[in-house]
Order: C-alpha cells, then structure tokens, then sequence
C-alpha cells in the first residue's frame, strides 16, 4: 500500500534535513589527494607570486598607456611576471592611468582643498574614520569611453597553461552589461593598524602613515543581472583611501595591487604590508592544508574552494575614498570655533561604538563613500553615481552606515520581530482557549493555520542556520529562534488537533450522523455521503474534507462500484477489487505527520528557490517576492472558503484574525518601506499598499461573513447543502412544518403558554409580527420575528434579527448565544437529543 510508505519517506527527507540544519556547510567535504596536490602547486605559484611582489619596485608595471603607441619616445612599456599582469596576457591595462586619474579626482573632490592646496596629497586633509567597516549602498554607471573585450580576446590555456578552463570561450560570470545599476558594498577592516615611514612630501600623493588590511563584498546590480563578489586590500585609514581587487586563477590581484596605486608611497607601504600579510596566509594555508581547503583571498562567494577547472569571471579593482563626516552632521556650526577638534570627535564617536562607555553622542554621521571600479579584462570602469559628474540631489555615491550601527539596526529589528512573534502566540494561544472542542475545531480551516506554521518554521530554519555565525547578532538571533520556535510548536499542535477533528471519518460513524439527521435512513443507509447525493432534507455537509484529498470521490466510486457489482466499474476503480466485502474501509487518511513532512519539504524548497533568487535579474526576484508574499498573505482565503462550505459564520475570534493580519504585516513593512532598511532592498510602497489591500479585503470577507451570513453572495448550487440556522420564517411555511415547534399558531402552545396566538403576535416596524417564546436553555424570552403571508423580508434589521435566534432541523429554536455555547460542548439539540449540523 502506498500509504505505509509515505512515514518512510517522510523520515528520509526528515533526516535529510536535520543533517542539514546540523552540518557546518564547509567541515565535510570529501578529501582527495588530487584536490591537495593542486593546493600545494597553488600555494607554490602564490609563493612565487609573492617573490615578485618583494623584489618588484614602483615602476616595474607601466603598461601601454591609451593614447601612447609602442614607438613613442614615452620609455617602453613595463610588465611584471604575475598572471595577468604580462604582456602576453593581454589585459587592457592601458586604462589604468585613468582609473588612476578618476580615483584621485573623487579623493580630491571629498577633501576639499584649502586656499589651491590639496593638503590632502600630503595627507593634511581632513580628518576622516579611522575604521571603515560597515555596510553601504548607492548607484553606479559605466563610463563611456571604453570598448568591452570578448572572451575571444584572451587565450586562457595559453596564459594559464596548469588550469582546465571550463566554458572561457562564453561570456564571462560578472560581466555588467547594463549602463548603469545598484552597488552595495560591506566593508570589514582589520582591527590592526600598522604604521609606516611616509616618503617625502615630493613624492605625494602619500598615504598618510597608517594602512591596515581590507575585505569587502561587493554586489553590483544592472537591469539584467546581479552578482556578489569579494575583493581584498588595503585601507589608508589616515587618507581614507581604500583600494581591493579581486583575486583567481587568471589574475593575481592582491600580489599586483600595490602596483595598482596612486603613487610611490602608497606602493611601498602596501608592498610591506602585504608582503607580510600574504606570507602568512600562505604558511597557515599551507599548514592545514588538509582542513582548510578554501582559496585564500576568494573571489566567488558560492565556490570557496579549489578546483582544477575553473570558470572565468570579470576581475575588478576598486578605489574608494572615504568622505570625512560633514560638520552639520557631527552637529557642529559652519564657522570654525576655537578649541573644537573635529578629529577628537570623531574619534570620540568610533572609540564610543566600539566600546560603549555611555559617553554623550548626538548624532553619528553616515558613512559615504564613492568609489571607481574597473575591470582590466573585461575593459570597463564604473563609478559611483553622484557629485561633482551629477548633482547630489540625484545621487550621493556611496551611504551607508558603520558596522557598528548595522550590528545595532538588525538586533532592533530581530529583536522587534521576535516580540511579533510573541505577541502571535499569545494571539494563537488566547484562540486555543476558545477553539478546543471539536465542534469549535470543526470550523477552523487547516490552511489557514498551515500557512502561519510554515512562515514561523522558515524563520526557525533562517534564524537557526543563522545563529551559528551570528556574532555580535546572538542573542537576538537566538530569541527570535526560540520565540518562533515556540509559535511553530503552538501552531503544529493546534494543527494536529484540527486535522483529528477534521481528518475523514470512519464511514460508519458518517452514515449514522447522516441518517439519523436528515431522516432518510433507508435511502442513506447504503448511499455515500456525497454533496451530489443528498437528498430534500437538511443534511451534513461532507466532513471537512473539502479541498482535502480524493477520499470522499474515492470511496463514493468504490461504493457505487460495490453496490452496482458492475464489473467494468472493478476495472476502472483501483478500490473495487474490494467489491465483495459490503463496505470497504475508505483509504485511511493521510497522517498528521506525513503532511508536516511535505510542509518541511516546502520550507526546504521555498529556501532554496529565495536562496537562487538572489542571482535573479532585480525585477524578477521582486516578482518572486512579491508573489510569495502575496500567497502568504492570502491566509484568510482557507477560512472565507471553510466558512462557506461549512455554512459556518465565524470560526476565528477577532482579536486573532485583525492581531494576526497587523502582526504579520508588520516585519514586511520595513523592508517594504524604509528606504533606510538594513538591507538596502529596494522599497515598493505601491506593493505594500496592496498587500494591505488584499488583506484588508480578506478580512472585510471575514466581518462580512460574520454579519450576513456565510454564504453571502455565493451562488447556491457552488456549495454543498448545509442547515442553514437562522432562517427567514415565514407565515406561509406553516404548510411545510418548517416554523419551528411552538411558534406555530396551530401547535398546543407550550405548557405554560396559554396565550392566544393573537395575543403573542406583536407588530414589528418592519410590517411583520413577533412572537414570543422560552428559550430552553437559559430560560429567559426568545422574540422571533416572522414575515406575514406573502410579504418579503428583505430589510437590513431583518438580517440582525435572524442573527438573534438559531433553528435546528429537528424544529427547536434558540436564542444564538446559548445555543452556540451549548453546541461548543455537544452537537446533539438540548431538548429532543437529536444530532445537530455543526456550525
Ligand atoms: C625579499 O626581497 C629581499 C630583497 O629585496 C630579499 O632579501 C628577501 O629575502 C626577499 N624575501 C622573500 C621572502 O623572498
Ligand atoms: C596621453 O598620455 C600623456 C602621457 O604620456 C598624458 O600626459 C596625457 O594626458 C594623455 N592624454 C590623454 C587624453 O589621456
Ligand atoms: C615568470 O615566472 C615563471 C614562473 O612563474 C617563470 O617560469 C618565467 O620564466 C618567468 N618569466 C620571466 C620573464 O621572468
Ligand atoms: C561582456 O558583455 C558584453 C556585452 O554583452 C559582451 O560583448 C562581452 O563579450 C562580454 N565580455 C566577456 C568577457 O564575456
Ligand atoms: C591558445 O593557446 C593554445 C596553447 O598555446 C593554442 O594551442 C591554441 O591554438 C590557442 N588558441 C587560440 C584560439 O589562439
Ligand atoms: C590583521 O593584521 C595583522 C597584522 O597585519 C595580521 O597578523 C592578522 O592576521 C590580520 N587579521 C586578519 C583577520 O586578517
Ligand atoms: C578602529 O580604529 C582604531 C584606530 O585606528 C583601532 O584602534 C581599532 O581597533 C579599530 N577598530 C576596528 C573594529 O577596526
Ligand atoms: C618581505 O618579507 C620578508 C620576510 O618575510 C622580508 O625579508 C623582506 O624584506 C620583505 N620585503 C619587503 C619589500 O618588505
Ligand atoms: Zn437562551
Ligand atoms: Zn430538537
């Protein structure tokens, strides 16, 4: 049988999944002795790389400049034996005096010069950050003067003889097309600052006398492709210069860069540092070179490890100069006061985030940047978007924030988030009170607290995967783990309830409901229990397996085939080889577990696709977003249906479907409208306000349910009979027997009722008449409005007035409220013991 493997399965992906969630991603990794020889002739040419870096000088690399042909008089070209920095590797170097030129362009238009002087060459400027780590963001655009290289102008197998080059002759991974786009890029300095000998002042631009090494991540963004890379470096904190480059098989950036520099100085201290930096980097590679098979300064984020063939991708090199802080933003005036020293305070403010002391700060200035990036072998240079090339109204180049305050921004917002979560499950819980009978369960669509319990379970997964390199983001990162844990847990076992109440029933205890309701027990008795099948009377609705598997059809085919005995009908219904035994057991319903196996299996699924969808173009993953979104704020649509189906007004408290739908909102609406968010996503108010539309509308279904009536303009024969509790009671029907017992003129009026039928009727404004009864369960009077003759009763104050009384199909009528509580406890009419239609 099918269903007994389901528990197998589902236990396989289980433990797939916790060994996921367990594992480190980088510590199991299969050991090859090839993969160690090709580290050890790695680490062997970064050796050799190495040399030439120390025993190069500044001027060893000037390549062909643009506008200079090889006969000129200007001195001949100058190479350097690192890959990609040779002749032979044809690497369009001869921009690089004009990445040069940029980059001390946006330096000196950031610092601005005193009286014609740049102090800031001589490194007098002004003070700027020491640290730059944090997180920034801004646009970029091409610069127009250049002409892209094809694959085709580089023989990679001839450069780089030792690699397997896999797919080279096709466009190259982070090739940016576009004209312009988004950039953001994380900064992470080291927190050693090594000082050095500046050269002399006639030798500037000079760097300032401290350098410290550099990691960054870039993402860069255009209308067609986005990528993340990570570059390597250095950082003239003193200057605020930093310069990174990519490094890989084709190009050995880092050994380069000190080459790569605005002037003498600036090489020989970075030569120095990295010199130092590089060797041991290399020995403590070399070292473990059995645990730790990672490429040393990486480019490509997802392939952190060697391989014998790789893939080419664009190399960057990246200048960035860091602005110092505005005076208005450190709150200080525009005239220069005496005894104030902007640099104490800025070095107040960074010794103030890095230790907090509680020492007094107004403000902390954003962290802005801008920058030239330029690709030497696909031949393109991109800037930072803003002054002085356009005006700082549009675009501003680089802002972002310290690492400090993002640390901070994301603890607030998992911190807020978890709280979210919190007050849900007090929501949730605070509903359980209610909704634990089966008859309250009963109503309650399964979907509905399905798609809750799959959000929190992706957030557990997230903050789960997450806490292990959480850092400085622990401890919100572990609250929120526990706080979604338990909304996960609350909401699985509030699942497991609902799908035993609503999981399909033995046959046997459906078909005596059935019969003993509508009256037809002859005719039911060997009959499904189908929508299609019943009969005049009132009867209960197929149990809540709408939109629930093919049970129902299923067994109604089986049962037709068993009692027909046609023998075609064996052949076409797998069930019917059962066709001798009078009632086969319909196929037992899937287990609570095997759905929240295939719930997992979504979590996973719907990761991995978010996970894919940060390489998507920016629109489509919007869309994607957006869209999953849009299903997980549908959450109320399970229950409008349920509600139909059901006939059943209202199964949720209120305070749990408007808590729900504003707590659920509420972490979206960050990212969805500040523009300041930690993310530096993109904000789509217009989105946003959709989705609130579409939730207000769900909700507004909800309310209108709870009022009208479940079925409100729902078409009659779309939905299967129900009893329908409250309705319109009519003079007339008093043919049919449908008053209920009491109410009609011609029943003996109840024992101690002995008024005449003239003296109960009263006359209502609306032009029908009242009548008066007991309520039998609270004992207290029971005013049932009734429609004359021949009059219709279409009024508004007729809806409410329905909504006061409740009429069983065995003809005993209620007050709403005492029979709904009553009804909570046992669906069996507190006079005559007869089985009631759940609400
Ligand atoms: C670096 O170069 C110097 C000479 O400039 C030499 O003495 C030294 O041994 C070299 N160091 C390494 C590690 O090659
Ligand atoms: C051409 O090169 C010379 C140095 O060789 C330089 O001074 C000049 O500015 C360059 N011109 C352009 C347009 O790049
Ligand atoms: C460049 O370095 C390689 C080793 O990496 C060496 O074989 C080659 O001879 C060197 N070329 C020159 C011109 O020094
Ligand atoms: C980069 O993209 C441009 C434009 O599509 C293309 O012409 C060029 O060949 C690509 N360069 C590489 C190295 O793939
Ligand atoms: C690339 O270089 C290899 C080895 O030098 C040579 O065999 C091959 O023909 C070259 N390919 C092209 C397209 O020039
Ligand atoms: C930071 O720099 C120091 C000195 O240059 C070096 O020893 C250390 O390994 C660096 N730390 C990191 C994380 O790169
Ligand atoms: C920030 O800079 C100061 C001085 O330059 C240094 O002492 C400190 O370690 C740096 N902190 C970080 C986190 O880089
Ligand atoms: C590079 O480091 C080595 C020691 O590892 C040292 O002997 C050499 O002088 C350094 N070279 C430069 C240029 O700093
Ligand atoms: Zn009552
Ligand atoms: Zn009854």
């Amino acid at each position: 049988m099918p269903q007994t493997n389901q528990p197998h399965t589902w236990k396989f992906f289980f433990v797939f999944f916790v060994i996921w969630l367990i594992l480190p991603d980088s510590e199991y990794q299969s050991q090859s002795v090839a993969l160690s020889d090709l580290i050890l002739s790695r680490l062997s040419d970064y050796r050799v790389a190495l040399d030439v870096l120390n025993s190069t000088r500044w001027g060893d690399f000037a390549p062909l400049e643009a506008n200079r042909t090889e006969n000129s008089d200007a001195g001949s070209p100058k190479y350097i034996n690192l890959t990609g920095f040779r002749d032979e590797d044809h690497f369009s170097w001869q921009h690089l005096n004009k990445f040069r030129e940029r980059g001390l362009k946006l330096s000196h238009h950031a610092v601005s010069a005193v009286d014609g002087n740049e102090l800031w060459d001589v490194a007098e400027g002004e003070p700027i950050w020491a640290n730059a780590s944090g997180v920034l963001g801004g646009q970029w655009v091409r610069r127009p003067e250049f002409s892209p290289r094809t694959p085709d102008s580089y023989n990679l197998s001839q450069s780089v003889p030792s690699m397997h080059w896999y797919a080279d002759k096709w466009d190259w991974a982070r090739n940016l097309t576009g004209t312009s786009g988004r950039i953001h890029l994380r900064l992470e300095g080291n927190k050693t600052v090594t000082g050095y000998e500046q050269l002399s002042k006639t030798d500037a631009p000079l760097g300032g006398g401290l350098i410290r090494n550099m990691k960054g991540v870039l993402t860069m963004e255009d209308e067609g492709s986005s990528f993340e890379t990570r570059l390597w470096g250095v950082h003239w904190p003193r200057q605020g210069v930093i310069m990174m480059t990519t490094t890989s098989e084709k190009f050995d950036g880092i050994f380069g860069l000190p080459h790569l520099t605005l002037g003498p100085d600036y090489f020989q201290s970075s030569q120095r540092l990295l010199n130092q930096s590089l060797a041991h980097t290399i020995a403590t590679k070399k070292k473990n070179i059995y645990t730790d098979q990672n490429i040393p300064w990486n480019a490509d984020v997802e392939n952190p490890l060697h391989t014998p063939s790789p893939a080419p991708n664009c190399e960057y090199i990246i200048y960035a100069q860091i602005h110092p802080p505005s005076r208005q933003s450190l709150g200080l005036g525009d005239t220069i006061s005496k005894g104030e020293n902007v640099a104490d305070i800025i070095q107040s403010i960074e010794s103030e985030l890095e230790h907090p002391l509680g020492a007094p700060i107004q403000r902390i200035p954003d962290l802005h940047m801008s920058s030239v990036i330029y690709s030497p072998d696909c031949s393109f240079m991109l800037e930072t978007k803003g002054p002085p090339d356009f005006p700082p109204s549009e675009a501003d180049h680089l802002v972002g924030v310290k690492s400090e305050i993002q640390v901070t921004r994301i603890n607030k917002w998992l911190i807020t988030y978890a709280a979210v979560i919190f007050i849900q499950v007090m929501l949730l819980k605070d509903q359980m009170r209610e909704t634990y009978t089966p008859s309250t369960l009963g109503r309650v669509s399964f979907w509905t607290i399905s798609v809750m319990g799959i959000v929190d379970c992706m957030t557990f997964c997230a903050a789960a995967t997450w806490v292990s390199e959480a850092q400085s983001t622990f401890l919100p990162t572990l609250t929120l783990m526990f706080t979604s844990l338990m909304s996960m847990m609350i909401g699985g076992s509030l699942l497991a309830r609902i799908h035993e109440i609503q999981a399909p029933q033995p046959r046997a205890r459906r078909e005596g409901t059935a019969g003993s309701n509508s009256g037809q027990a002859s005719s039911t008795a060997s009959a499904p229990l189908t929508p299609n099948a019943t009969g005049t009377g009132p009867i209960l609705p197929g149990p809540v397996t709408a939109g629930r598997g093919p049970d129902p059809t299923a067994a109604a085919a089986a049962a037709a085939a068993a009692a027909t005995n046609v023998a075609d009908g064996a052949a076409a219904v797998p069930g019917a080889a059962t066709a001798t035994r009078p009632l086969p057991p319909p196929s037992p319903p899937q287990t609570f577990q095997s759905i929240i196996g295939r719930y997992l299996l979504l979590v996973l699924f719907i990761s991995f696709v978010g996970i894919s969808s940060l390489t998507w173009y920016a629109t489509a993953r919007s869309w994607f977003i957006n869209i999953c979104v849009f299903v997980y704020l549908s959450m109320w649509v399970p229950q409008i249906y349920r509600n139909v189906i059901r006939n059943c007004r209202r199964a949720l408290k209120w305070k749990f479907v408007v808590g729900q739908s504003i707590l659920r909102l509420a972490p979206l609406a960050y990212f969805w409208l500040d523009a300041d968010n930690f993310l530096f996503a993109r904000t789509e108010p217009h989105s946003f306000l959709v989705l609130c539309l579409w939730v207000w509308l769900q909700i507004f279904v909800l309310a209108t349910q709870d009022i009208v009536g479940p079925r409100f303009c729902v078409p009659k024969d779309w939905t299967p009979d129900a009893w329908d509790y409250h309705p319109v009671l009519r003079e007339d029907n008093v043919e049919a027997g449908a008053l209920p017992i009491g109410l009609n003129p011609e029943d003996s009026p109840g024992h101690d009722h002995r008024r005449s039928s003239e003296e109960r009727d009263k006359l209502r404004p609306g032009g029908g008449i009242t009548r008066t009864i007991d309520c039998a369960i609270c004992r207290e009077l029971l005013e049932v409005p009734i429609v004359k003759a021949g009059e219709e009763d279409m009024s508004v104050t007729g809806v409410f007035a329905r909504r006061m009384y409740m009429v069983t199909p065995c003809r005993h009528i209620f007050h709403t409220d005492c029979l709904e509580n009553w009804m909570k406890f046992r669906l069996q009419c507190p006079i005559c013991r007869e089985d009631l239609p759940p609400l």
